[in-house]
């Protein structure tokens, strides 16, 4: 969703920020801005993409500057409701990720008061609230006292005429520093910072951080606290496409490498006694990450016969689940609101919890008792592809750690190289059958019944084209109704327990003339035979199956949307990390 960049230091603010926020890009936005302070505000917003303007900002002076791009929950993509937003004499800027939840009963009380406002954002009032408080000199105050009257999540960053400072505060909305030589960057995630500096401060909920020529300082509840500076070592080249037209094809040819080194990242104490043997788990995620979940249910279950609940972090707050055992979240971005709202609910009933991300500092590490990472590296494209193949990973790897064996490891030995075949698959007929399609079906049985709707998703997500994923045996409680020539489905027909009823399934698929796209093992000539297009997964244990037939489905996905010519990797009203409930 929303991101923020702020500088200051020795070089032209506004490059350095609307670089900064070209990479944030991913995160999902409609229109950015940049503020710089010289010793006067200058400001550049538009509506649109930074990769057609963001040039333009260049030319606004300065050594200190923030800047945003925004993703619209209060008043439409415009220039006018773009960040940054200033007060009544445009001496004051601010940017803000997250909603103030009170910013109508503020915006009423100011506007009493004199104040005249541009916008119809929720972030505007923060500025005037600061020109209220504000006092010629001590801005650090000012803005303590704005933060008071705030309810919501929030990140500031403010910055004000004539004053060579900063401020970033974080309230549940993520935020950190980056501290170069002589320069200090603030950012919504360690993305903008790389290129620049390796060295990272997480703040935390309720912090305040002052950046000035001097450096940085952090204070809470108006007293000075410490922060650790920490390494970060992703490659500043992993947020570049490397030659590939998008991020999508770039993460998804990145695979075969992610899931072998988050399989093998973990030794036998990764997983702290506790977390062995509880007498349920529940997980708990949203969208790709919950179809993680609901795979780790089917294996867990069926192997260590722990009872597990996979529950939605959007419905988890809506009832009160009798919890025991321990509580896992799912998160790539570790951000997500809703998972961070359940995992909160998790620990007010003092259960164990365990999260599952891709990201070092993110809000979810600082939650959680303790955290397994994935080795997926920064994801770009807002469409989950190496960081699902990761949680599939870190998951099985889980019930290995669990069973105090390496069972799955040892299973799931060859997966990069079957993963590294499926990626030369000839899949064109496949592409030309969804293509024209208005309405999509995707079908399977036990653990790929999570694949199906994780691969509609997926098409979903990118094409615009409706997809549906479904259990194969619920089609004939409803489904059947809209099956044609017109709606193709995309089938899971792997070898193993579930091989003859899905064969059956196509079969009754078949017979009311819908197009069948077959995903099955290679050299099965019964399921080539009944199918319209066959694509086959090598030869291999039921789990790289698995991960190998999400990697097709990402793939049809992709070179689908393509074919369409959408924005794979910005998809139309989506947002990378969604840090609103
Ligand atoms: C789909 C996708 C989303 C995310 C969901 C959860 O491709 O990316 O469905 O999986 O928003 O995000 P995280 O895992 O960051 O909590």
């Amino acid at each position: 969703m929303c991101g923020i960049v702020g500088y200051i230091g020795s070089r032209n603010a506004a490059r350095v920020i609307v670089d900064g926020l070209q990479k944030l890009e991913y995160r999902g936005y409609d229109s950015f801005g940049v503020a710089t302070n010289n010793p006067r505000i200058e400001v550049f917003k538009r509506k649109g993409k930074i990769s057609e303007m963001g040039s333009d900002a260049w030319s606004l002076h300065g050594t200190i500057g923030i800047g945003h791009t925004r993703w619209a929950t209060h008043g439409e993509p415009s220039d006018r409701n773009a960040h940054p937003h200033l007060d009544c004499r445009g001496r004051i800027a601010v940017v803000h990720n997250g909603i103030i939840e009170n910013y109508a009963a503020l915006t009423r009380e100011l506007r009493e008061r004199g104040h005249e406002f541009r916008s119809e954002t929720d972030t505007e009032v923060v500025a005037h609230l600061v020109e209220e408080f504000y006092d010629g000199s001590d801005l650090r105050t000012a803005v303590e006292k704005t933060v008071a009257r705030l309810e919501g999540s929030f990140a500031l960053l403010v910055t004000v005429e004539g004053l060579e400072e900063v401020i970033a505060v974080r309230d549940s909305s993520p935020l950190v520093l980056g501290i170069g030589d002589r320069e200090v960057f603030a950012a919504s995630d360690v993305t903008p910072l790389l290129g620049y500096t390796e060295r990272v401060v997480y703040l935390e909920d309720g912090d305040l951080a002052t950046l000035d020529r001097e450096g940085w300082r952090v204070y809470s509840h108006g007293h000075p606290v410490r922060r650790r500076v920490e390494h970060v070592d992703w490659d500043v080249e992993t947020v570049k496409k490397g030659g590939f037209p998008h991020f999508m094809l770039k993460e998804i040819y990145e695979e075969p490498r992610v899931f072998h080194d988050t399989l093998h990242g973990f030794a036998a104490s990764s997983l702290p006694e506790r977390y062995r043997h509880p007498p349920e788990i529940t997980v708990v995620a949203c969208g790709s990450s919950y179809h993680a979940g609901l795979v780790f249910k089917y294996l867990c279950e069926s192997t260590c016969r722990i009872p597990v609940r996979a529950e939605l972090g959007s419905e988890f707050k809506y009832f009160t689940p009798p919890l025991k055992g321990i509580v896992t979240v799912i998160t790539q971005s570790g951000e997500t609101a809703d998972t961070l709202a359940a995992l909160k609910k998790a620990r007010a009933y003092n259960c164990p919890t365990l999260a599952i991300t891709n990201v070092l500092g993110s809000t979810v590490t600082r939650i959680a008792d303790h955290t397994l990472y994935m080795r997926a590296g920064p994801e770009i494209s807002v469409a989950a592809t190496k960081s699902f193949v990761a949680q599939l990973a870190v998951l099985m790897r889980l019930i290995d750690l669990m069973r105090g064996n390496d069972r799955l490891l040892t299973a799931l030995e060859q997966a990069n190289t079957v993963i590294g075949e499926v990626l030369l698959l000839d899949i064109d007929r496949a592409v030309e059958i969804c293509r024209p399609a208005e309405h999509l079906f995707y079908v399977g049985r036990g653990l790929f019944y999570p694949i199906a709707l994780e691969g509609a998703l997926k098409m979903k997500e990118i094409s615009y084209i409706h997809a549906e994923g479904y259990a194969a045996g619920e089609l004939k409680h409803g489904p059947f109704a809209l099956l044609s020539d017109q709606t193709p489905v995309v089938a899971l027909c792997p070898p193993g327990d579930t091989y003859s009823i899905m064969l059956s399934n196509i079969k009754e698929m078949k017979a009311r003339k819908a197009p069948i796209i077959g995903i099955g093992a290679s050299g099965d000539r019964e399921l080539t035979d009944i199918v319209d297009v066959f694509l086959p997964i090598p030869e291999s244990p039921e789990l790289v199956q698995l991960v190998a037939t999400s990697v097709v489905l990402q793939q049809l996905a992709y070179r689908t949307a393509v074919a369409l010519e959408c924005d794979v990797d910005q998809p139309r009203n989506l947002a990378k990390s969604v840090t609103v409930e």
